[in-house]
């Protein structure tokens, strides 16, 4: 590439700007209010770990595995990978920190960056953000509803447009491996009508052929058994106990036997939030039960249950309010100012709690009120040479010189 040319944020990347860093910002605000009420701590774990972390614990026959990860060899020869999702690393830490011997269950929230190589569409990138939330620890069933309930709540008040919940359940132990040679006779009898990619997995992971979007492959399905009505009995009342936390709740859902997930580790409850509006990435929110991962990565059998949602496909999914953060004064400079003055009258604003900016740019004092005007703040702080600024109200346009303590006195009453 020539050296002059225009450089451009990766394929499948993009810049948070303006409007779109409040609207982050406040979803941000929303999930912690949410998380902080029902008794979920905030977590963080690296943005890149371990290959082998996801290899054991997404699974090797997941598209995520097999096709999606950037992995790369670090300056020590160790396989690493930008982790694709957060569950996996979650399950790692809680076993790291033996922290089932904390009261249990653990419940953690997280939000981040997350890499997958797909190709790139409406909804779907390279990088996006997760929020997500997991339950470790005990299996109780209202453990499901919580966090099925938490990320409804954060989508409703994100505003998300034409959502739906669909819910079904994986099962368990020999219950599901009797169902999966069961799908697998019945794929296998009809190989010629499914999809290269199904057909190469039907030993490997035969669920996944509810997934594609191949006409012939979603022919076999169609009559194909459902795992929903093979679930051992315990596993048949772990679900109707979700169910019935829903429906006191007052949460509406379908119950859906095709519904399956892009990741190996769930067991029992699996659901997934989609919305109307959003096209082909319909995916807003989706998780379940995951009952053998953290043993499966070496620590203590532990169940756990939790989800995590893409912020980008939440913002797309929601009106704009447009409602950005405005300042509520505009400190402007007139000819000759005391530029000090004035730079500790903001500061002084500002400490006092009131959202104030000042003229950085070099306008002339018709141009700043101008663009006080523009940022829509209710006062604007004329600051001349002398000790008094001349404070105006920019909606009843009146104009009155006072002092600092005045400007902000009269700012924090606005506030209030
Ligand atoms: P997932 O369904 O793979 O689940 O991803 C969750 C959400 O992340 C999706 O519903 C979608 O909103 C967003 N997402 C995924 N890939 C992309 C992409 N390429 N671009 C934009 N957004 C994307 C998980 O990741 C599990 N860890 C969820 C979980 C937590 N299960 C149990 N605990």
């Amino acid at each position: 590439m020539a050296r002059s040319e225009k450089l451009r944020a990766p394929r499948g990347t993009f810049d948070v700007l303006g409007e779109n860093g409040h609207r982050r910002i406040r979803l941000l605000d929303d999930a912690r209010a949410i998380f902080g009420g029902a008794g979920y701590d905030y977590m963080e774990t690296p943005i890149f770990e371990d290959t082998e972390l996801f290899a054991r614990g997404v699974g090797e026959s997941t598209d995520i595995v097999q096709k999606e990860m950037f992995t790369f060899e670090d300056q020590g020869g160790r396989s690493i990978t930008l982790r694709p999702e957060g569950t996996a690393g979650v399950c790692r830490a809680y076993a790291e920190h033996g922290m089932h011997k904390l009261p249990q269950p653990v419940k953690a929230w997280y939000v981040g960056p997350f890499f997958r190589y797909e190709a790139p569409q409406a909804g779907r990138f390279r990088q996006f953000s997760q929020i997500g939330a997991e339950a470790l620890g005990s299996d109780d069933p209202s453990l499901d509803a919580e966090t099925i309930l938490l990320l409804g709540e954060l989508l409703e008040r994100a505003g998300c447009r034409g959502l739906r919940l669909r819910l079904s359940s994986l099962g368990t132990g020999d219950a599901r491996r009797a169902y999966s040679d069961e799908l697998r006779a019945h794929l296998r009898a009809r190989e010629d009508q499914l999809s290269d990619e199904v057909r190469s997995r039907i030993d490997s992971n035969p669920l996944r052929a509810f997934d594609s979007d191949h006409p012939g492959t979603q022919a076999v399905v169609a009559d194909a058994p459902l795992l929903l009505d093979r679930l051992a009995p315990e596993d048949t009342e772990h679900l109707a106990e979700v169910q019935a936390l829903l429906d006191g709740a007052g949460v509406e859902y379908e119950l859906d036997g095709t519904l399956v997930r892009g990741l190996d580790y769930y067991t029992r409850t699996v659901f997934e939030f989609t919305s109307d509006v959003l096209g082909a990435q319909s995916g807003v929110g989706g998780g379940g039960r995951y009952d053998g991962l953290v043993e499966q990565l070496g620590g203590p059998p532990t169940p756990g249950v939790g989800w995590a949602a893409g912020v980008e496909r939440i913002l797309l999914a929601s009106e704009p309010d447009g409602g950005t953060s405005r300042p509520d004064v505009f400190v402007a400079l007139d000819e000759g100012a005391d530029r000090h003055a004035a730079f500790r009258l903001v500061t002084e604003l500002r400490r006092a709690g009131v959202a104030a900016q000042i003229e950085q740019a070099g306008r002339s004092l018709k141009g700043q009120v101008k663009h006080a005007d523009r940022l829509g703040v209710r006062l604007t702080a004329i600051v001349g040479k002398g000790p008094e600024v001349s404070l105006r109200d920019m909606q009843g346009g009146d104009q009155q010189d006072v002092d600092f303590e005045t400007v902000v006195a009269r700012a924090v009453a606005l506030e209030s």
